[in-house]
């Protein structure tokens, strides 16, 4: 087993990222494409992007789409994805200031990347300043329940077991973090496994405001 570095372990991950068996990866579409069904938005600001997942979905909802992550090699996949749409990959670490867009966004997504940062407060400051006046912020992640029952990113190469450095957010970090940056919740969502509510919940869904 190795823990490797975000972007090191996300580069090598990219390979097999979307033919993996990923539970997570597949309920967290679902969540996304559920909560903001039937709404278009004239600006998307994809945070951790990935491998264009829900890039493919989220630019049938908008006229211009931003995708931002860390990994050249899973950006790489992005762009093959959705080559010959109207949507801009760039490669950017968000814990440094977001000196790579000075556009603000209607909406902004961040689909199981907030796992791996530590410092919440630091996003969601650069998000109050992104976000427009009427914007939405989507986030999907691995829910802290599912995390505190040992779930963490992790692939498996020839090589053996790869772990990416994981942080645990509780619900409350995250609405408190971005209170402080103006940002209020507007809804709480939580997905299951088969949708069957008696389990751990996987997904934690949460969409804010600038209320
Ligand atoms: C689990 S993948 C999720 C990819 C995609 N959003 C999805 O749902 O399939 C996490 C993504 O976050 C990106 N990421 C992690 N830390 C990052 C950082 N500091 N800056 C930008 N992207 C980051 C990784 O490179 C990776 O592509």
């Amino acid at each position: 087993m190795s823990i490797e570095n975000t972007q090191k372990a996300y580069d090598k991950w990219s390979e097999q990222y979307d033919t993996n068996v990923n539970k997570t990866r597949d309920l967290e579409a679902m969540a996304l494409r559920q909560i903001l069904a039937d709404q278009s938005f004239d600006s998307i600001l994809e945070i951790g992007c990935g491998t264009g997942k829900n890039s493919q979905w989220l630019i049938t909802r908008t006229k211009k789409l931003i995708g931002a992550d860390l990994s050249a090699e899973m950006l790489a996949k992005a762009k093959e994805k959705l080559s010959g749409r109207e949507a801009t990959f760039i490669q950017a670490d968000i814990t440094q200031d977001w000196n790579f867009t000075s556009d603000k966004f209607d909406l902004i997504t961040f689909s199981l990347v907030l796992e791996h940062i530590e410092n919440l407060d630091f996003i969601f400051r650069e998000v109050s300043q992104k976000l427009s006046g009427s914007g939405k912020v989507y986030l999907g992640e691995l829910h802290p329940f599912k995390q505190y029952s040992g779930s963490k990113a992790r692939f498996e190469t020839e090589e053996g077991q790869t772990i990416v450095p994981c942080y645990i957010h509780n619900v409350s970090d995250f609405t408190e973090s971005a209170s402080k940056y103006g940002l209020k919740i507007e809804e709480v969502r939580e997905f299951f496994d088969e949708d069957d509510r008696t389990k751990v919940p996987r997904i934690l869904a949460l969409v804010f405001g600038k209320g």
